[in-house]
């Protein structure tokens, strides 16, 4: 499946004292079975842009893609275009251009139904935890295939499914969701999205507040659902993250994509250009080379690569 942004801005509160434009002038293309990291500071527009790829928030301008689904900011939206061109004296040249090339975009493709689009795009939240409400764990993770039309003997199959998945067995079925720890029930939670089983997965923040071993084993569930064919979107300040899992990354900064790039070729470079922190195995090689071990940095992705250069990078 693909996303595409075509020159996408995003302002909250328009019109009121509160505006703000958060996403300016986007340009995206994923597509294939990826991995990505959306990476930037705090404030830099990562929520904001995820959430307008399942149409929790409409654009304000341009066009996002999902397959040949369109998310527009109304209804009107492309006929407001096509008027920008029969009426060429109104509007500057920049204008008409920009409408001529949506409109191009949009041609064969039809506005987005939401079921068929959140059936595709599954989206976890930070602190997912909190969005739980079913009585028990089990009516709580059958609620999204339920709510697709799944009938509800297999609707409580895929949850079961996605309940162990996420390591939840079945002594988990039938408890409250809200007698859980924390970590469990962000796992509860992840699962009633797995349960929909979206081609693309998008997760804002999904290890912020666990502790390094319940964000190492989330992660590695995640690896597994991306190996095993979904594709996924991931905001993230971890870099060592990014490092290890991401195929590719994107940076924001103050509304904007700033870079785009495969994590070893970003961190190989100056990272504090983005006010990006270095990934700590990037540190550890680096103090190494100075130390004279002959390391390839941009071929270091995680503790075994290390260990390898190490071994093999005699002293110079
Ligand atoms: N509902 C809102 N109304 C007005 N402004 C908002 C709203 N939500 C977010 N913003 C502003 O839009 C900008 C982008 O916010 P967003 O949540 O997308 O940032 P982020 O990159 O996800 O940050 P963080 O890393 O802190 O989660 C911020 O400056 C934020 O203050
Ligand atoms: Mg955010």
């Amino acid at each position: 499946m693909s996303v595409t942004f075509k020159h996408v801005n995003f302002t909250y509160s328009p019109r009121s004292p509160f505006e703000y434009e958060a996403l300016r002038d986007i340009n995206l293309l994923m597509e294939g079975h990826h991995f990505s990291a959306i990476v930037g500071h705090t404030g830099s527009g990562k929520s904001t842009l995820v959430q307008l790829i399942n149409a929790l928030l409409l654009p304000s301008t341009g066009i996002v893609a999902v397959d040949d689904e369109l998310i527009v900011s109304n209804k009107k939206y492309l006929k407001k275009l096509k008027k920008t061109i029969d009426k060429p004296k109104k509007h500057s040249e920049e204008d008409i251009i920009l409408a001529k090339q949506l409109l191009a975009f949009s041609e064969n493709k039809k506005t987005f139904a939401v079921k068929s689009l959140r059936k595709k795009v599954g989206m976890v939240f930070q602190f997912p935890e909190y969005q739980l409400f079913e009585e028990t764990v089990e009516k709580d993770v059958a609620f999204g295939p339920r709510n697709f039309g799944v009938n509800k003997i297999d609707a409580i199959k895929l949850g079961h499914a996605a309940l162990a998945k996420v390591g939840l067995d079945e002594s988990y079925y039938d408890r409250s969701p809200f007698e859980l720890s924390g970590g469990e029930r962000r796992r509860v939670a992840i699962a009633g999205i797995l349960a929909i089983e979206p081609d693309l997965l998008i997760l804002d923040e999904p290890t912020a507040g666990l502790d390094p071993l319940g964000a190492k084993a989330m992660m590695e569930l995640f690896n597994e659902i991306y190996e095993a064919g979904t594709s996924i979107i991931l905001v993230t300040h971890d870099m060592d993250i990014v490092l290890r899992h991401a195929s590719n990354v994107i940076v924001m900064d103050k509304g904007q994509i700033v870079k785009e790039s495969n994590p070893i070729a970003l961190f190989g470079e100056d990272t504090e250009q983005y006010s990006l922190e270095s990934p700590v195995l990037f540190e550890v090689s680096k103090t190494l080379i100075k130390a004279g071990y002959d390391i390839e940095i941009t071929k270091i992705q995680n503790e075994n690569d290390l260990a390898k250069a190490i071994s093999l990078g005699r002293k110079r």
